[in-house]
């Protein structure tokens, strides 16, 4: 089942009121424009003008997952650039753990919550974008990069359909790891949260079954990140 909405505070919120009917894996909700679209970090929100994004929640039964549920956001990731490159011809990189780049530019985020048996997936896509506020950090859009515009309808279920293909399923991670930002390069991460983390500088060596960061320090150790930021 495919929602449209043309006003929502977030879709996110939409899609929750959704539950109480069960509704079927790959329920998506979409919307024109939100008046207070939310991300993963706190406090920072995500605004699009109208129309100019896809703004949209898909909904999944735990159960009807294979893998580990941590690991959903990049999962979400990986659908998102997947689906860039077969409509549009986009390679995208995911940057851990919600970002998805182009040219190290954002073109879109995801933004996951678990609700009772449910797993609420928000996705961002900039679709029409074509100039960016200056004080965000580097972005971009379908048409910026590709000089196209997108069927936000065609780019959703298209989005619902790669979702179903790999629920079922872990292959996934072993072919996320080469669209993997900065994977194989040193880098710095501020573990833990925002305002308390601590910095660790080490080789990305990809990503664990639970969506960890595996990085390897200067002593040869494999650290484990499970929430955190690159630098
Ligand atoms: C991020 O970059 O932190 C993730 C942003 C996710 C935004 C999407 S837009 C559709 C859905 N509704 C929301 O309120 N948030 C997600």
């Amino acid at each position: 089942m495919i929602i449209h909405l043309e006003s929502v505070s977030s879709t996110m919120d939409a899609a929750r009121s959704l539950l109480p009917q069960k509704p079927e894996d790959g329920t998506a909700v979409y919307a024109d424009y939100q008046e207070q679209g939310r991300g993963r970090v706190q406090g920072r929100r995500w605004d699009s003008p109208k129309g100019e994004s896809l703004l949209a929640t898909f909904l999944f039964k735990t159960e009807s997952i294979a893998f580990p549920l941590s690991s959903f956001p990049l999962y979400a990731g990986y659908v998102t650039a997947r689906c860039l490159k077969r409509l549009y011809g986009i390679e995208c990189q995911v940057k851990w753990p919600n970002d998805v780049l182009v040219d190290g530019a954002k073109i879109s985020g995801t933004y996951c919550e678990c609700i009772d048996d449910y797993i609420s997936c928000g996705i961002g896509i900039n679709l029409l974008q074509e100039h960016f506020p200056s004080h965000r950090r580097k972005a971009c859009s379908v048409k910026s990069v590709s000089g196209k515009g997108a069927d936000r309808e065609e780019l959703l279920k298209e989005i619902v359909k790669e979702f179903i293909t790999n629920l079922k399923n872990s292959n996934w991670i072993k072919d996320f790891q080469s669209i993997l930002y900065k994977n194989g390069k040193i880098l710095t991460v501020l573990e833990g949260l925002a305002d308390s983390g601590t910095s660790v500088t080490g080789t990305l060596m990809g990503i664990g079954e639970y969506g960890q960061m595996l990085i390897q320090t200067s002593d040869g150790t494999i650290k484990e990140i499970f929430t955190g930021e690159i630098q």
